[in-house]
């Protein structure tokens, strides 16, 4: 039988993962994936979770199952820490889900019980795995501009793309610090985004994965409570992988806004069915760390301090870059740099420049030009800002107008 198999794609970062991996060289640098890494190239666990960490161990607890639904206390926390208000709290329902990732597919698969072949709009660029996860789910993928030449969303591209979203379609949008471009609108798009939607009836479907890490927590999530404000129905994927550095566990949360608590109560059974047959639920470790942080005044304290010191390190790392870039004389890419956030940054590289700087400096980035910023530890900007220089002078005839990349090879 499996040798009918047909050779599968190879997911295009763990194969960059790999090649860097087998990379002898000493000096080479992993951008590849967004993780973040303090300024010795350490990943850390944050204090805040070890703290809850060491609380759970303690108690007598049980590993006995947990509804379909996940981690209650869990789910409760997230609706309060992203919606923020009770107005728009008892509005919404949550369910734990397998991390950011389980929630896009849980919310996916949503839509497509609702309403099969439903369009949903991703940005062009996109976070490599938007479109696998939709099509996966059974859903139609169209494409809206993203970036315009200067680096940022162009209003007018944007919002001319997104008028041909119907009644009935979604809108998948990032809340804050889009992956791959870094690139976030003014607020003031942001409601003229809301005003398209309430014209012109679609769903907006918020990924959360980088909230805390632009302009901070309650900054980062204000367009997408400005949506949930507007709008009768809101779809949010939400990951605690960044925010809490919970990566490997797994932690995330779909919520879904709604019109009244008959379809709440629908789509919280409807979203539990989709677990049930992909995972039956999701693992807890993570989901009670977080409902632990979250209920604790102090350790909540605690976590948004060091939310805060990851935001400003990540912060810190673009400005070097950008004054390392522009001294060496590349001033047009280090102003785009300058106005993108959180932990990604797209290059004005084209990929034959990318697969260079690859190849010369040891650098690894993604062929559209991605790097992460917050996997650079401070004292390589330097090398950094010269592979990048180095890659920008050879083939600079060719150019790379920002949002043009192709995919990710
Ligand atoms: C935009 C975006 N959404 C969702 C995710 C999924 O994150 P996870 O499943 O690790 O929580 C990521 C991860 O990189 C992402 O960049």
């Amino acid at each position: 039988m499996l040798e009918l198999l047909p050779a599968p794609p190879v997911d295009p970062l763990w194969d960059l993962t790999a090649e860097y991996a087998a990379d002898p060289r000493p000096d080479r640098l992993n951008l590849v994936l967004g993780v973040y890494r303090d300024h010795t190239g350490v990943t850390p666990v944050m204090a805040a979770v070890k703290e809850a960490e060491i609380r759970l161990a303690q108690r007598s607890g049980s590993k006995e199952y947990l509804g379909l639904s996940g981690n209650t206390a869990f789910n409760d926390a997230m609706l309060a820490t992203v919606l923020g208000t009770e107005a728009l709290t008892s509005r919404a329902t949550a369910v734990q889900t397998v991390a950011g990732t389980g929630a896009l597919r849980l919310l996916a698969d949503l839509v497509r019980q609702t309403r099969p072949g439903t369009t949903v709009w991703i940005s062009d660029p996109a976070y490599v795995n938007h479109r696998p996860i939709l099509e996966g789910a059974g859903l139609t993928v169209r494409t809206y501009r993203w970036l315009g030449p200067a680096g940022r969303p162009d209003d007018e591209d944007l919002l001319d793309d997104l008028r041909e979203a119907g009644p009935g379609d979604v809108v998948l949008l990032q809340g804050c610090c889009h992956n791959p471009t870094g690139a976030d609108p003014s607020f003031g798009t942001w409601e003229r985004l809301a005003g398209l939607a309430e014209a012109n009836g679609w769903v907006p479907f918020v990924d959360l994965a980088y909230h805390g890490l632009g302009d901070g927590l309650e900054a980062d999530l204000s367009p997408t409570r400005m949506l949930a404000e507007r709008l009768p129905e809101v779809l949010i994927a939400v990951s605690c992988s960044k925010n809490f550095g919970l990566y490997s566990d797994r932690t995330g949360c779909a919520v879904v806004l709604g019109s009244s608590a008959r379809a709440l109560r629908h789509v919280e059974t409807a979203l539990q069915n989709a677990a049930r047959t992909l995972y039956s639920m999701p693992p807890d470790h993570g989901a009670a760390v977080v409902a632990t942080v979250l209920g604790d005044e102090r350790l909540k304290a605690v976590w948004l301090a060091e939310l805060d010191a990851m935001r400003h390190r990540v912060t810190a790392n673009r400005t070097d870059l950008v004054a390392h870039l522009a001294a060496l004389g590349h001033e047009e890419p280090a102003r785009a740099l300058a106005r993108q956030k959180g932990m990604f940054s797209m290059l004005p590289l084209t990929p034959e420049q990318m697969r260079r700087m690859r190849h010369r400096s040891g650098i690894y980035g993604t062929t559209s030009g991605r790097i992460n910023i917050a996997g650079v530890p401070a004292h390589r900007i330097p090398f950094l800002a010269r592979g990048i220089a180095d890659a920008l002078r050879t083939d600079r005839s060719v150019g790379h107008p920002y949002g043009r990349g192709p995919a990710d090879r």
